[in-house]
């Protein structure tokens, strides 16, 4: 007799609905059709987006020369230098001791989560959001609380809705700039909004995910850190999207403690950090050349990915029964399914347009149940023409063709 042997609780209410929806379409693939994919926010995935060379030639010089070994937990000293001064050019002291690599922002917020968070407590989150925000806390015996985002006005930050949901057991309070998936970039004033929130907080430590900070397209993009003379600001950023190399999985904490309030968590982070071993050396090297040499490349990425987002944008505007607050930055669109009938169940939506168009999108309520429903994530890192082809389809399968 085989006794079946069952997840447990903790892994099997896991979700991460950018990857989920790619198990239908996998299943179309193998059947024979051709799925455009706009779901995951992978540039080398593109035309036209690559990883610079300089940075590439760095990793490869690092495997020739046997640089392949374990190396230190937090990083490898020049890049946490690199970072250390790159974040510092932001406008915050920042020291190579501040920073930590990890293997992608992601594994950030793992350890992040593991040495904040008790069971009780609970962090805050933009009300849509990137998933892992709350499909992880929940693994501590913590909760995910999202705070409003305007979905009528640019998706900007409700402060009052942030105040009413702030108590004592409020561990984390997270700020995406600019925000996956609705491409918000705050202004700095509301930046300081949300510090003078937390000051009176002291138990609270603001996350600013700026993964996408080299993308930002409004002018209006300031580093959270470099506001805060007192409260705690730990920022997160890395390889993945503004340096063009997801599958390298480097990333990065950026730890801004004036006052030295958070040196026991901080233990326990190191701690955490040293069990783990290390991040990827070679990718280490790779971004190192990323941060150290000239950024001019990024001017012409940054154009594709600013054209490709404003061709999508018109596109949705001229299609009766979507809408679009226009992001500032990012590279996603979060789109509004106008017909309330269509908009009760964003997931069907998104696979009807699947099975029947084989255009795979990614439901809103996958990046906030209840902030997120009725609308869909859409990437708008393909060519134009591709992009075309895409709402072409999109568009008759709302005309019912
Ligand atoms: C807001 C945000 N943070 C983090 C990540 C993932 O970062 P990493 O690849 O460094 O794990 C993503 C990926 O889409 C993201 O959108």
């Amino acid at each position: 007799m085989v006794v079946s042997v069952d997840a447990s609780k903790r892994a099997s209410s896991i979700e991460y609905a950018i990857r989920d929806v790619v198990v239908p379409a996998i299943e179309l693939e193998k059947q024979g059709h051709e799925i455009i994919r706009l779901n995951i926010g992978d540039p080398l995935a593109y035309k036209g987006l690559q990883t610079p060379k300089h940075m590439i030639d760095a990793y490869k010089d690092a495997l020739d020369s046997q640089v392949n070994g374990y190396g230190p937990s937090y990083g490898i000293s020049p890049l946490r230098n690199a970072i250390a001064t790159s974040e510092s050019r932001k406008g915050w002291a920042c020291s190579e001791d501040d920073v930590y690599v990890t293997h992608g922002v992601t594994e950030a917020l793992q350890i992040l989560f593991a040495a904040f968070l008790e069971p009780g407590d609970s962090i805050l989150a933009p009300g849509p959001h990137y998933p892992p925000y709350m499909a992880y806390p929940q693994m501590y015996g913590a909760k995910t609380i999202e705070y409003k985002l305007d979905s009528e006005n640019r998706w900007r930050i409700d402060f009052d809705d942030i105040r009413s949901k702030m108590d004592e057991s409020v561990r984390l309070l997270v700020l995406i700039n600019p925000n996956n998936p609705t491409g918000n970039v705050p202004l700095p004033s509301e930046l300081d909004s949300l510090i003078e929130i937390v000051r009176d907080f002291p138990r609270c430590t603001l996350i600013s995910d700026e993964i996408y900070d080299g993308l930002d397209f409004s002018g209006n993009f300031v580093s959270l850190a470099s506001r805060s003379k007192d409260v705690p600001v730990i920022t997160l950023n890395g390889v993945s999207k503004v340096y063009f190399a997801p599958g390298w999985r480097i990333g990065y904490m950026a730890w801004h403690d004036p006052r030295g309030a958070l040196n026991g968590v901080r233990d326990g982070v190191e701690r955490l950090l040293r069990s783990r071993l290390c991040a990827s050396t070679p990718a280490q090297h790779g971004f190192l050349a990323g941060l150290v040499e000239d950024h001019g490349w990024l001017s012409s990425h940054r154009e594709l990915i600013k054209k490709r987002l404003d061709y999508s944008l018109s596109r949705i505007e001229s299609i009766e029964g979507l809408e679009c607050q226009p992001p500032g930055g990012s590279f996603y669109l979060f789109v509004k399914i106008a017909d309330p009938a269509l908009a009760s169940d964003d997931k069907k939506f998104v696979l009807d347009i699947l099975h029947e168009k084989h255009v795979l999108l990614v439901h809103g309520s996958g990046f906030s149940p209840e902030m997120g429903k009725g609308h869909f994530r859409m990437v708008c890192l393909p060519e134009v023409d591709l992009l075309s082809k895409a709402f072409d389809r999109i568009e008759a399968f709302l005309r019912g063709d």
